[in-house]
């Protein structure tokens, strides 16, 4: 986004970013109510303590960054003036204008981009881990 320099077409990629997280919000919390609903199986037997309490820390802060992040972009949008569209439809958010919001908004919006690179590299090499070093199940249960 920051490397286009015609400004009609980097807003409208830009709005395009902004539906397509919050398109991620809502798969989100299906997502989460699902999983609430459906326990998801438990890991193999034998697994060590310190495993199992890595695998369930990592899984919720991916649940938790991948909410707050869209979330966190939106407000930082309205608060900026700049909601995001779907042609003229304008989805706003019942929250004022404010630069010192759109400012510390964008901030966490930036960190936390890292911080959920960095759970989904631990969680990719986590179920590699599963697959090649333990040989079980739990990255072909993963597949549809
Ligand atoms: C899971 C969802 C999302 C992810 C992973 C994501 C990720 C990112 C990343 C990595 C950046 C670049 C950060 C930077 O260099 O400062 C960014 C920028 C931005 N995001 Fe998001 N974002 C998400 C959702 C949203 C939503 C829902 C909105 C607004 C409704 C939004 C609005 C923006 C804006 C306005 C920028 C700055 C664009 C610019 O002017 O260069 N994002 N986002």
């Amino acid at each position: 986004m920051d490397d286009i320099s015609d400004k009609a077409l980097r807003s409208e990629i830009v709005n395009l970013h902004k539906l397509t997280g919050l398109t991620i919000l809502i798969l989100m919390v299906l997502r989460l109510l699902w999983t609430l609903v459906n326990p998801k199986p438990a890991l193999p037997l034998g697994t060590p303590d310190w495993q199992k309490s890595a695998e369930r820390t990592v899984q919720f802060l991916i649940y938790a960054t991948l909410i707050a992040m869209p979330i966190v972009g939106w407000v930082m949008v309205v608060a900026g003036g700049h909601p995001p569209h779907i042609f003229d439809f304008m989805l706003r958010l019942p929250i004022a204008q404010s630069k010192a919001v759109r400012n510390i908004g964008g901030d966490i919006h930036f960190y936390l981009a890292w911080v959920i690179i960095l759970l989904v590299s631990i969680h990719i090499l986590a179920a590699l881990y599963h697959h090649f070093i333990k040989k079980d199940e739990v990255l072909r249960r993963m597949m549809p």
